[in-house]
């Protein structure tokens, strides 16, 4: 089995598993990264959504072998402490109820904010449309993108 290189919050990872395992899997099970979650498993909802060279991508359906040699980061490594302005402004609204989908909200709400700073209201309902959450706390989520882009 061959070993793939993958660049994980700023750190190198060999990782040795067939070509074809999802990220999700790798981050979940092999690098002990538990804070990306499993939603649908399909590309669905948003759970498993992960930075990929700066990209918000689903991990679930992203295979090992797509992202070898690329620098991925997770919740964990957004920032230092939880400190990165949307995860600043998700405490500050007070966004999560059961919490499950919130990593996910998280990651791409600030992927969307690094290429759209100045988002409006229907920039944010679009970025964030793909992110299911089950206790629909979606008009939270979207106050809180509104509040760590000002
Ligand atoms: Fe990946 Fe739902 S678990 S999109």
């Amino acid at each position: 089995m061959p070993t793939y290189e993958i660049k994980v919050n700023g750190e190198s990872k060999s990782v040795d598993v067939s070509a074809d395992t999802p990220l999700l899997w790798v981050l979940r099970d092999h690098l002990d990264l538990v804070g990306t979650k499993y939603g649908c498993g399909i590309g669905q909802c948003g759970a498993c959504t992960v930075h990929i060279d700066g990209t918000a991508m689903r991990s679930c359906s992203m295979t090992l072998a797509q992202v070898d040699g690329k620098s991925i980061t997770t919740i964990e490594g957004l920032s230092e402490y939880g400190t990165h302005p949307v995860q600043e402004a998700w405490k500050e609204v007070d966004v999560p109820q059961c919490g499950y989908c919130q990593a996910g909200q998280i990651m791409t709400a600030s992927a969307f904010l690094e290429n759209n700073p100045n988002p409006s209201e229907e920039d944010i309902k679009n970025a964030m449309h793909g992110n299911i959450c089950r206790c629909g706390t979606y008009n939270r989520i979207y106050k809180a993108v509104e509040k760590a882009a000002e």
